[in-house]
Parts: C-alpha cells; structure tokens; sequence
C-alpha cells in the first residue's frame, strides 16, 4: 500500500479507511494498556496521533519509538475522542525504519533555543518552528512566480559567475581556479587573473541587475529569482553572505511604477501567505507571543497575523530622504533622546535603527524612502534634475528596516558613463551594459527584494539565520 501523508489523513473524513503513515516520532506515552504516537512527517505542522496497544505490540517494539525514530504504521483511521485533531490513527502493524538512540539524539522532546537549534542546524527541519519555516519560504517562492507570471513578466536567470560588481561596493567573493600557493603575479605584483579560467578576474554576483536591464531592454518586463553573495563582514540578524533575491526590471517604468510595483508586489507576498499558509502562521504566532512574554511591554512587537493583515489595509508613506533626515533630526527615539548613530543632517547614510524609527514609531506603517543623495546610491541611478540626488528608492518595514531596494536607472549614455568616470566604475570593461544606452535606450526602472528579508518580516522570527536552510555569516559554513 502507498503511504499518505499525515497532512492528507488529517483532513480526511474517511473513517473506518485502512492506511499506511511513514514519518518521524515526535513523542510517546501512555498507560500500561495503550500507547499514544505523535507522528510528523513533514507534511504539516499537526502531528498525527497514533494509537498502540500494549498488549498487542509488546513492550520490546514500544520502547524503540523514541523521539526521532522513523516508522512505518499501518492502521485505521478513526474519529478522536480526545480534543485537536479530528482524527487518528488505530494501529494494526508498526515497522520500525530507523532506530534513533535516546541518549544520542540531540533534539529532545522540549522547547531547545535558536541558538541551540542552529548548531546542530543538520537536524533543524525535524522541528516544528523549521518545518513551517521550510513550508512558508515555499509557498512564498511559488507566490513570487505567481505574481509575476499573471503580470506577463518573463522568468530570466542571470549568471551567478560574473566579471562585474554591480552595486559598485567591492563586497565579493572572487573565483578562481588558480592555485592560492603559487599565484602568478604581473609584474607590478598583482596576481595575474589573465592565466585563470576565465582569463580574468572573476567574481560571484552580488546581484543579477545589470544582466537583468539587457532582459528589460528587449524582453520589455522581466525579473529574476537567484541567489547572491555579498562579502561584506556584517554579522548583523539581517544580513547573510549569501541570500536571494528577487529583481524585477521594467522597460518604461519610472519611479512611481516602480513605486506601485514594489508595493503591490509585497501586499500580495503577505495575502499569499495569509491565504495559504494560517497553520504554519499560528504556530509561528504563538512562539513568538511566547517569546515576547520576556520583554517589556513597549518592546514587545505586534501579534503576528494581525502586523501581516496591517500591511495589507494600509497604502505605504512615499516621502524623500531629505523630509525622512528633518523628521529624524527632530526626533527623540527613546528614553535618552537620542539615536545610537546620530542624524548628522543632510548625507548622513540612514542606519537600520533610523529607518524602524520612521516605521514604527512616527508613521506606523512601511514607508518607501525616495531621492537620496548620488553619493550614497550606486552608480546606476538616474540623476534629479538637481544633480545632486537620484531615483532611488527603499522599502522599509517595520522589524526589517530595509527591505527592497531599488531605482530608476540613468538611460543617457553621456550621463551615466560621467557617473561611472566619477565612482570608478570601468566603464571600457562594462561595454555590453553601456550598449543599451547606445541603441533604442528607453527609461526603465527595477528594485530588488531581499528573500530573507521578507521571510523574517512573514514568519516574525529575529534572525535571518532561522529562515534560510543552510545561512552563511562570517565563520559559518559547516553545513
Ligand atoms: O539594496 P540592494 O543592495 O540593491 C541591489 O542589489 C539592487 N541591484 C537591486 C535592484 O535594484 N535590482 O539589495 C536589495 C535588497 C535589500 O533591500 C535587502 O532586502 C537585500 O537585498 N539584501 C540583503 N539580504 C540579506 N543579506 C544581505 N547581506 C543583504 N544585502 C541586501
Ligand atoms: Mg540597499
């Protein structure tokens, strides 16, 4: 007989019906005439109970149902007397699949603490908070391509080895073949990246951007979905070495359809996952109540579902960086008055604290920063008729601080390559991304979505290590 999932037999009403469960025990007790088996398979948050009599199954078979041992149950579907589930399990045969040592087994049948959870990260999907993690990441992915897909845009896959540092901040991995004992070097004594692979120096992508414009400019509205790697050596709750995002790029957008893109893009992020995933939320919900038992009240943050149904029913704050800087020069965040990095005026770069300020407490909703100063946005960004600020734009979020960043790109040629000229930017070794702007330029416009960045605001967890499978951070790639 093929197994069915514990998901499927939970919503089944079909009772009497003979079955075969295979999953992983999360608990087992009882009484001295019957057994009760929590089984998971992975399936959904629910465990499945399954019952065992004693007599029929001996205490030898009973006692190797340990918490993370692997069964097979072949049983009958019966109405539960008990509250929770509608259903359960009567046993008729039980095959044990894997033994799982007791003493061994890191993971017990307690509450463990994130930090724990992600030592033995190897064992992290067995538990409840990283299965409805894993489940929610997977309906947002297949939301992202829903949403672009009933817009028209087109799917494209930029490359993760590239030549080039699109955000211009030198946080990259390099690749090389080359032997790191006896690099050749020219003659200025630079290692010599002409002898590599590639015959030049490479590096992983810190984003799929500028391979995404040459898309936009023939394809007209595309986007991409890709993992990036960023070098920078930040071990902050909210910044990865490697993480995914996703880049929309659209062909005759400017700012304010870039605006209303982001916006509603996210909107429908977070009603996907109210729509599909309120097992997995409550569950998430709770632990996070639990978890703000600790804290004061005024640093307690929003009951979950009801911060994700916030988003949806308001429209998002568009105001400039230079109104954002008043309001903060102005502003007394705390019980001493003042920020931890202080608003210098007009140029000062915005810290996450500065932007959860404007969110949280003085708009109390997502704001979309617009227009900051060139000299602290990337070189891509088309230039204000002041020229001293761009098309940029950031999404802020409440508990996140930025969350999408993006702009309208410069389409002038002369314009763009003095911009490059004045950032250092090669712009002899970007000829193919200069090219669009030399034949049938159009204004475009695209932003990109940190993955993990919406996960933590969805799942309302505090670290972007608890909602990527294997997180990568200085000193930590083991598994
Ligand atoms: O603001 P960023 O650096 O923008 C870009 O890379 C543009 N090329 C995007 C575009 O216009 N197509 O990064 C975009 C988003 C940020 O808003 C943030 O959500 C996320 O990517 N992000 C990170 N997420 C996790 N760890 C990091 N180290 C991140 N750096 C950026
Ligand atoms: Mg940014």
């Amino acid at each position: 007989m093929r197994r069915t999932k514990v998901s499927d037999v939970l919503k089944s009403d079909e009772i009497g019906k003979e079955i075969v469960v295979k999953g992983w025990v999360r608990t087992r007790r009882g009484s001295k005439q019957v057994n009760f088996i929590a089984l998971n398979d992975g399936s959904t948050i629910h465990n499945l109970q399954i019952v065992a009599d004693v007599e029929k199954f001996g205490d030898e078979l009973l006692k190797r149902l340990t918490t993370g041992s692997a069964i097979s149950v072949t049983g009958e579907i019966i109405a539960s007397q008990g509250s929770g589930q509608k259903v359960e399990v009567v046993a008729k045969a039980i095959e044990v699949i894997g033994d799982c040592d007791a003493n061994e087994y890191p993971l017990q049948p307690k509450k463990h603490s994130l930090e724990f959870l992600r030592e033995i990260g190897h064992l992290r999907f067995r538990t409840n908070t990283f299965s409805a993690i894993a489940r929610v990441r997977h309906a947002m992915i297949f939301a992202v391509h829903n949403f672009f897909t009933s817009k028209g845009f087109v799917n494209v896959h930029t490359p993760i080895i590239t030549a080039s540092d699109c955000e211009g901040a030198g946080e990259m991995f390099q690749v090389t073949t080359m032997n790191l004992n006896n690099l050749p070097r020219t003659e200025e004594g630079k290692i010599d990246f002409s002898q590599d692979f590639f015959g030049k120096a490479t590096n992983l992508t810190v984003s799929g951007q500028l391979e995404g414009e040459l898309a936009a400019m023939g394809m007209g509205e595309i986007y991409t979905f890709g993992p990036t790697f960023r070098a920078e050596n930040s071990n902050t709750s909210r910044h990865l070495a490697e993480f995914w995002m996703i880049e929309p790029e659209m062909a005759f957008y400017e700012l304010d359809d870039n605006m209303d893109l982001a916006e509603e893009f996210l909107k429908y992020l977070i009603k996907y996952a109210l729509d599909h995933c309120m097992d997995d939320l409550q569950f998430l919900s709770q632990r996070l109540q639990e978890e703000e038992k600790g804290k004061k009240e005024e640093d307690r943050s929003m009951e979950l579902i009801e911060k994700l149904r916030f988003v949806l029913e308001n429209d998002f704050i568009r105001l400039t960086y230079s109104e954002a800087v008043n309001i903060l020069k102005d502003s007394k965040p705390n019980k001493k008055g003042q920020f931890k990095y202080p608003i210098n005026g007009y140029g000062s770069d915005l810290q996450s604290e500065h932007e959860r300020f404007l969110v949280e407490k003085h708009f109390k909703k997502p704001v979309i920063l617009t227009d900051y100063p060139k000299e602290i946005k990337a070189f891509y960004m088309k230039m204000n008729p002041d020229n001293s600020t761009v098309r940029a734009m950031d999404v802020l979020f409440p508990q996140i601080g930025e969350i999408i960043g993006g702009s309208q790109r410069e389409e002038n040629y002369d314009k763009l390559v003095n911009r490059m000229k004045e950032m250092h930017i090669p712009a002899e070794e970007m000829w193919w991304y200069l090219d669009t702007r030399r034949f049938g330029s159009v204004p475009h416009s695209g932003f990109g979505l940190g993955f993990e960045r919406l996960m933590l605001f969805v799942t309302g967890m505090g670290n972007i290590r608890d909602v990527i499978p294997f997180p990568r951070t200085p000193k930590n790639a083991e598994f």
